[in-house]
């Protein structure tokens, strides 16, 4: 594995695991994933209070126990923000710390290393989120803070009220999913994708020192399915599977290379629930892309560079 100094005290592995999915697994199967990724050096466990909502933490919190692991030799983030079952944002004071106190109950821990603001509540009160920022990091809940799917103003209007500094926005990215770089590829041009649509934040948190985690690093659309293999991708995968062989990885390996060998993203969160194909993953970290085969990955996944 290889490493990313976020911040003093918060060295994070480049490929952490996320738990979203292990709601659906048993408790040994739980366990068995958890100490497959900490067996290749992953010390970076990403969660939220609403995945499978609520039983994916209670599922890692059992796991993690049962490994014996230390708890300051793994880093534990969460999530708040999303009222899943009622079907809205809410980053009031009382939600934010009512999430984390369930979030540390279900973890079985007494703090969380970061706290994520999930996606962005267009209602809120920013002096609201600094309040909450501020009691839980007084009391030693929480050490560091972020937010996910925000936007570059966004960013910068919350960090106007907060005291702590944001470490990181998780944002969906990978090769199918580039909405982060293709307008500052096209700038100024009149091809689509050109229209930006995430208002340059992957430079705003370059600027800012900010590190962008991706999540989602094989899934196209909004969940539609997995490119690896898709005959939907064709050209992708030829292109993915030539470097494979070359590097001695599979394509999965490949794709997260792909990623990481994107200067803004210090991490990406991947979502497997299968031991095997976590090793395999993580061999991505041996693997060193040259501009020429990122560039060819990227047009082969139906991007363009004018
Ligand atoms: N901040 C946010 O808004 C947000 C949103 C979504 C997710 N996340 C985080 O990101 C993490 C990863 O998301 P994700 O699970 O959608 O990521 P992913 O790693 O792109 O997808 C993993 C899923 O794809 C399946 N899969 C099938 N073929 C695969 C292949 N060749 N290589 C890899 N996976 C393959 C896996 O099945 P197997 O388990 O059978 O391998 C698993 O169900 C989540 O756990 C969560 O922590 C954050």
């Amino acid at each position: 594995m290889e490493y990313n100094k976020i911040r003093d005290g918060l060295t994070v592995s480049k490929i952490a695991l996320g738990c979203w999915r292990m709601d659906a697994l048993s408790d040994d199967s739980s366990y068995d994933v958890v100490q497959n990724a900490l067996n290749h050096g992953i010390n970076f466990f990403d969660n939220a209070d609403i995945y499978g909502n609520g039983v994916s933490e209670e599922k890692f919190g059992k796991a993690w126990k049962r490994t014996g692991v230390m708890r300051e030799n793994i880093y534990i983030l969460s999530k708040a923000g999303i009222c899943a079952e009622e079907g809205y944002y809410d980053f009031s004071k009382n939600h934010i710390v009512e999430a984390v106190n369930g979030s540390l109950k279900r973890l079985q821990t007494e703090y969380l290393d970061v706290l994520l603001l999930h996606r962005p509540d267009t209602l809120y009160d920013p002096e609201e989120v600094s309040e909450a920022f501020e009691e839980l990091y007084a009391s030693g809940k929480v050490r560091f803070f972020g937010v996910s799917n925000q936007n570059s103003f966004q960013i910068s209007h919350l960090r106007k009220f907060v005291k702590q500094d944001i470490i990181f926005n998780q944002m969906q990215f990978n090769v199918t999913h580039t909405n982060l770089i293709d307008a500052g590829l096209t700038v100024n041009n009149y091809f689509d994708s050109a229209i930006d649509r995430s208002d340059g934040v992957l430079e705003y948190c370059r600027e800012n020192d900010i590190a962008l985690q991706a999540w989602s690093p094989f899934q196209y659309g909004f969940f539609e399915g997995v490119y690896i293999d898709n005959p939907k991708y064709e050209k992708l995968n030829i292109e993915l599977k030539k470097v494979a062989e070359m590097q001695g990885v599979n394509t999965s390996a490949v794709a997260v290379a792909w990623i990481l060998r994107h200067p803004a993203f210090k991490q990406v969160i991947i979502g497997t629930m299968n031991p095997d194909r976590l090793s395999a993953i993580c061999e991505a970290v041996t693997v060193k892309l040259t501009k020429q085969q990122w560039y060819d990955l990227y047009k082969s996944a139906g991007n363009m560079i004018p």
